[in-house]
């Protein structure tokens, strides 16, 4: 479906947003359109309250540049409050379980929970448990927030998403599995060059097969070849230091100028940072007339302001 064809209720049927997996191709339209209001309006400086009296937990397992401060300041601008709780400051760093973490929090008056750095299965507990809309802010298996403000930013770019093609190069991780999913729901074509070994999961291919095309090749120039957007990601990701031998295999996965020579002329590249020059793409590129990653970073703010409107009208 064409986006520019769809009519936003500006609603969603969901009360969590754990997975792209979750949404339908509607839904994510909804918070891309959401996301684009929530910018025109911050650019003409006008306000909005609807956070106004409400306080959302940001519980983050792991360090965050972006996330974090398009979070904070985000609910500041619509009127909201936050608690910031690095998780290994709260119990859970001593043992305590997620079903007693999550049955309290929400009896504190917190009006939505972030979680950044925790597994699936407690995502999946957190949301069960809690009576207040649960967000995913990264997971090892995924990263929906990013790739919803990557879509949003494409589409901002391209002018539409249906049929354009994305070529993700390098590590099959969590960014990869999100844009799998967020691609083909959008009815964009993905194509993804890793090394053996390195692809993503199966089961996120097979998951994304059932919406769309998609190319799993350890070959660069056969995923890059008429690509309107190319993306990566740091080579070694969170909680992944040591892992010299990926870090090997990754070397021919780096997106330099001859690489984006091989996808259209005027191909977009992308990065959901942090950055690491000289890894997975050179100065050149990063830093270079094709580049939109400072565009990614910003329209995070919209997209989580969005998220957490829509989210938050429900009642769970
Ligand atoms: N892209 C992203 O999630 O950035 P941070 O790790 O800085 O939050």
């Amino acid at each position: 479906m064409d986006i520019n064809k769809y009519t936003p209720k500006f609603r969603l049927k969901n009360t969590d947003l754990l997975h792209l997996a979750d949404l339908t191709s509607e839904e994510i339209f909804e918070l891309l359109y959401a996301a684009r209001s929530m910018k025109k309006k911050y650019k003409v400086g006008e306000n909005i309250s609807i956070l106004r009296g409400k306080t959302v937990g940001l519980l983050f397992g792991n360090v965050s540049t972006r996330t974090r401060v398009s979070f904070e300041l985000g609910i500041r601008q619509l009127g909201g409050d936050f608690i910031f709780l690095p998780k290994n400051e709260t119990q859970l760093s001593r043992g305590e379980s997620v079903k007693d973490t999550a049955a309290m929090l929400g009896r504190y008056g917190l009006s939505a929970l972030v979680l950044r750095g925790f597994n699936d299965e407690e995502l999946e507990e957190f949301a069960a448990v809690c009576d207040i809309p649960v967000i995913n802010g990264i997971s090892d298996t995924s990263h929906p927030l990013q790739v919803l403000s990557d879509l949003y930013t494409v589409w901002e770019k391209k002018g539409g998403l249906e049929n354009l093609k994305l070529a993700y190069i390098g590590d099959g991780n969590n960014v990869a599995n999100s844009l799998i999913i967020g691609c083909t729901k959008c009815d964009m074509n993905i194509a993804i060059a890793s090394p053996n070994g390195y692809s993503p999961a199966r089961s996120i291919v097979e998951r994304g097969m059932q919406y769309g095309d998609i190319l799993i090749t350890d070959s660069v120039s056969e995923a890059v070849r008429d690509a309107d957007v190319v993306y990566t990601d740091v080579f070694i990701s969170m909680n992944d230091e040591d892992d010299e031998k990926k870090k090997i295999k990754l070397e021919k996965y780096r997106v330099t100028k001859e690489v984006m020579s091989l996808a259209k002329e005027d191909a977009l590249f992308m990065h959901c940072m942090p950055v690491r020059r000289g890894e997975e793409v050179t100065a050149e590129v990063a830093d270079g007339p094709q580049s939109i990653m400072y565009d990614q970073a910003e329209n995070r703010l919209h997209l989580n302001k969005a998220a957490l409107s829509l989210l938050m009208m429900n009642e769970k």
